[in-house]
């Protein structure tokens, strides 16, 4: 791949800011490609300054086209390892969104907060936006931090957060899927490498447990961050019933994830309910347009989804893996 000249040290980008609405950029770039090479600098500045910056007119209709822009602008491209739910491939480390049913909103959350190495950003193009609804959800979490009770963040700050997955080899991947790994003693060591506990269950069921911290302070700005996944990978995310449901039916054991802090102690309703409201009511959308880009700090901003109707092709890519431990 060539490029007309060298990227320019300094590019001023006119980022437009609305209430209620993610900064938005402006384009029209002859060449999406050539765009993304003398543009990556001063874009991800701006997505640290703003949290998420959504790029609208670089016309992104095709995938490849796409994976190739996502790629200019990422220092590299995660693979997906410990999924919980199915990704398809687009091309190499372009992924569809995760499945997930149309009509239930997603919980906002910051993608991989259970690993110890997660993107710092996650892109998505949207190729083809649904009929309604179906926008991105974006919270800011030092926004989440204020919105919530001070003795829960407290506790979080000091304890961290616990995701216990169970392998039930029913709902949910297989262990061999989700590790990519297919023989037991790759997953222990994939889990010793990794600061997960793993215990081997009646059946061949395998069971984790990843203790991270909850809140932290952003690598660059140093502000405070609500960064995990507590309630997204609660079964109470789905509301009590549905909850109480799933435990009939799986056995408190068996759910294939469930959340809590760090000593172990399990999280319930009641704390979920007031980090899904503080989400609710700190959320910025704007609705998908056929080849918008929306970059995302990872630490800085949760992402969820809103329900929607008629077909939805949205493209995700996690970029620039990090970690906390350094
Ligand atoms: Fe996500």
């Amino acid at each position: 791949m060539t490029f007309s000249s060298r990227p320019p040290q300094s590019v001023e980008l006119q980022v437009e800011r609305r209430p209620g609405t993610p900064a938005l950029l402006q384009v029209d770039p002859d060449d999406p490609l050539q765009w993304a090479f003398e543009t990556r600098r001063a874009l991800r500045s701006a997505v640290v300054d703003h949290g998420a910056v959504l790029v609208r007119g670089l016309g992104l209709y095709d995938p490849i086209l796409a994976g190739d822009v996502v790629r200019m602008l990422a220092d590299d491209l995660m693979a997906e390892r410990e999924a919980f739910a199915p990704r398809v491939p687009y091309t190499d480390r372009v992924y569809s969104t995760t499945r997930w049913p149309r009509g239930i909103p997603m919980c906002p959350h910051h993608e991989l907060s259970y690993r110890d190495w997660f993107p710092a950003s996650m892109m998505f193009v949207c190729l083809s936006p649904p009929v309604l609804g179906g926008a991105t959800v974006l919270v800011d979490s030092s926004t989440v931090l204020t919105a919530l009770p001070a003795s829960l963040v407290k506790r979080c700050e000091r304890e961290g957060w616990m995701l216990v997955r169970t392998y039930n080899g029913d709902v949910g991947p297989s262990w061999s899927d989700a590790f990519g790994i297919g023989d037991r003693h790759g997953v222990e060591d994939y889990c010793r490498a990794h600061s997960i506990e793993f215990e081997w269950r009646r059946g061949g069921q395998l069971r984790t447990r990843q203790r991270r911290p909850a809140v932290v302070r952003h690598p660059i700005t140093g502000v405070r961050c609500w960064f995990n996944e507590i309630a997204y990978y609660s079964e109470w995310v789905f509301g009590p019933e549905t909850a109480h449901e799933l435990r009939d039916l799986l056995g408190p054991d068996g759910l294939p994830a469930t959340t809590c802090f760090g000593d172990g102690t399990p999280i319930g309703w009641d704390l979920v309910s007031h980090i899904m409201q503080a989400y609710s009511a700190n959320a910025v959308r704007e609705p998908w347009q056929s080849g918008d880009l929306l970059v995302v700090d990872n630490i800085r901003t949760a992402h969820g989804r809103d329900p929607y109707t008629g077909p939805r092709e949205v493209l995700a890519a996690m970029a620039d893996q990090c970690t906390l431990a350094e």
